[in-house]
């Protein structure tokens, strides 16, 4: 299937995260409330969202390290389709915020940063988690970490063993050729489209790539 495109508002306001959602809204497959968005203004912009998008699909990018269950309520409640739990966090964590997801029919998103390993992964899809997102951080990124075969083996290795897999931090439409043989689900994009003097065309310049490279 070919990979759709999340738009990732990191925002540190409402008032400018709404003013990229009104010009890009028709131009994503998914809209994310970013972290730093959320932590900046609250889940009430999960519920905002869920109002002006009534279709989309709706990422909370909490990044849930503990206590699941109350989180989970949180965001779904106010009208998320995904949650994100961070990879450390224990199995506990994520099967208590699943349960919540599985009651509003949504799904938890395992964010992929620092340190996991397969076998965590098998461990999560054996739970039933289907999605993860593989995350260069923009930190690491700011430090000088680039994309790696050693990268593009893992998104493979994870699609093996049954993995939905995003991708995001710091990709551009340029930089989408790097993952032409991944099967993923979306590219997420935050700066590259909100930072742009026109994001709605960036965004379509992101689609229009997609389109090419995933006939
Ligand atoms: C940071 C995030 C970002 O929302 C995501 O990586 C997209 O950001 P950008 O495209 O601007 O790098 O989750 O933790």
């Amino acid at each position: 299937m070919r990979p759709l495109l999340q738009i990732a508002l990191d925002q540190t306001d409402l008032i400018s995260a709404l003013k990229v959602v009104d010009k890009i809204k028709d131009h994503v497959d998914i809209v994310e409330a970013g972290t730093i968005l959320c932590v900046s203004e609250g889940i009430r912009v999960i519920r905002i969202l869920r109002a002006l998008c009534p279709k989309k699909i709706i990422v909370c990018d909490l990044k849930v390290a503990d206590a699941g269950e109350v989180l989970a309520r949180q965001a779904f409640d106010a009208g998320a389709t995904f949650m994100t739990v961070v990879c450390a966090a224990p199995l506990a964590t994520m099967l208590k915020a699943k349960e919540v997801a599985d009651a509003h029919q949504g799904e938890i998103q395992v964010e992929l940063f620092g340190n996991w390993t397969f076998e965590d992964a098998a461990s999560w899809v054996k739970a039933g988690i289907r999605q993860a997102i593989y995350h260069r951080g923009r930190d690491a990124q700011a430090s000088g970490q680039g994309w790696s075969q050693a990268d593009l083996d893992k998104m493979k290795k994870l699609s093996d063993l049954g993995v939905e897999l995003s991708i995001t931090g710091g990709v551009t439409p340029d930089s989408l050729e790097t993952f032409r043989d991944i099967n993923a689900k979306a590219f997420i994009a935050g700066r590259a489209i909100s930072d742009t003097p026109d994001p709605a065309a960036s965004a379509d310049e992101f689609r229009q790539q997609i389109a090419r490279l995933w006939k």
